[in-house]
């Protein structure tokens, strides 16, 4: 199969520190145990997603720097295509200052640095040749994001997006998006209103996109599992029950074992229900990138009667 799943938008070294809880305004608490590791919600999707052996194309941009390389060398090895990568001078690689509590809970501050700095342009329409799925998330500038999600629905892809960190979406988007991923506060955000998951929520999320074409939608909800919106049909994904460590770049492992799922062609409840698992197990381990299982990984949990 030549068909790619290609992941647009950022890469960003994550600065991860352990912290008892996360400090209040003007507080200061201790902190221990900083890392640095890969992260960025593009370059996540796109190492989550090779690890469980899907063919992968990350299209960003890093800065000349150390974090840049060792973002690209990280991703490569992962698997991951990385020829669209851009190296642009005079910018840092961006950054996320990411606090962790011990109840794995975080907070982010992210510095976009080279992911603020690339324009629509930059992206080459090679970068979706072959493209059979094409996640989007919203790190990078709106305007680039809005001409992916074009070249991938022109080259025929199934677009994918994960509006996150949430900015109101412009129609354009929506409307070349076929699976909408959201979280629950994403979707009330959608809905300009807070939104109870019962069975009027889901209308009214349903009612809400339906008019931009799309039909499928995926709500995850952390330690509650996931639902998955095929049309009229409401699957509900129980979770995995895990010890979690760290729940940073899980929404990120969902998605791309989602599109490994979808580019296999299995149904969105079933692509959600493996994608569920593979998020489960990364909150079980430190950091994002460096918390993905591979399939072998995931085959040996299946094993073991985890689901
Ligand atoms: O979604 C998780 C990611 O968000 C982190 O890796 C961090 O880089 C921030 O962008
Ligand atoms: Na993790």
């Amino acid at each position: 199969m030549t068909e790619h799943i290609v992941m647009v938008g950022a890469l960003n070294a994550d600065l991860a520190i352990r912290v008892e809880r996360l400090p209040a305004p003007g507080e200061t608490v201790a902190g221990r145990d900083v890392q640095v590791l890969p992260g960025g919600k593009a370059s996540n999707q796109a190492v989550a997603a090779a690890r469980l052996c899907g063919r992968v194309r990350l299209v960003g941009a890093v800065g000349d720097d150390e974090n840049g390389r060792m973002l690209r060398e990280h991703a490569a090895a992962a698997g991951v295509d990385v020829a669209h990568v851009a190296v642009l001078p005079g910018v840092a690689t961006g950054q996320a200052i990411i606090p962790v509590d011990d109840a794995g809970e975080n907070a982010i501050i992210l510095v976009p640095g080279a992911n603020g700095a690339i324009a629509p342009d930059d992206i080459p329409v090679e970068a979706y040749l072959d493209a059979a799925i094409v996640c989007l998330s919203l790190e990078v500038p709106m305007p680039v994001v809005q001409r992916a999600a074009a070249r991938a629905a022109a080259a025929g892809a199934r677009v994918v997006l994960n509006p996150s960190p949430y900015r109101s979406l412009p129609a354009s988007l929506l409307d070349a998006t076929d699976v909408l991923i959201v979280n629950e506060l994403e979707a009330g955000q959608l809905l300009g209103t807070p939104i109870d998951l019962d069975a009027d929520g889901i209308a009214a999320l349903r009612a809400a996109v339906a008019p931009r074409g799309i039909s499928q939608l995926v709500v995850t909800r952390g330690a509650q599992g996931a639902l998955a919106v095929d049309g009229g049909a409401v699957a509900e994904i129980a979770a995995t029950r895990v010890e979690a460590v760290d729940t940073t770049g899980a929404g990120d492992a969902f998605t791309g074992a989602l599109a490994v799922g979808l580019a296999a062609g299995r149904s969105l409840p079933d692509a959600a229900a493996e994608a569920s698992l593979v998020a489960a197990f990364s909150t079980t381990r430190r950091g994002a990138q460096p918390s993905y299982p591979t399939a072998a990984e995931l085959a040996d949990l299946r094993a073991a009667g985890v689901h």
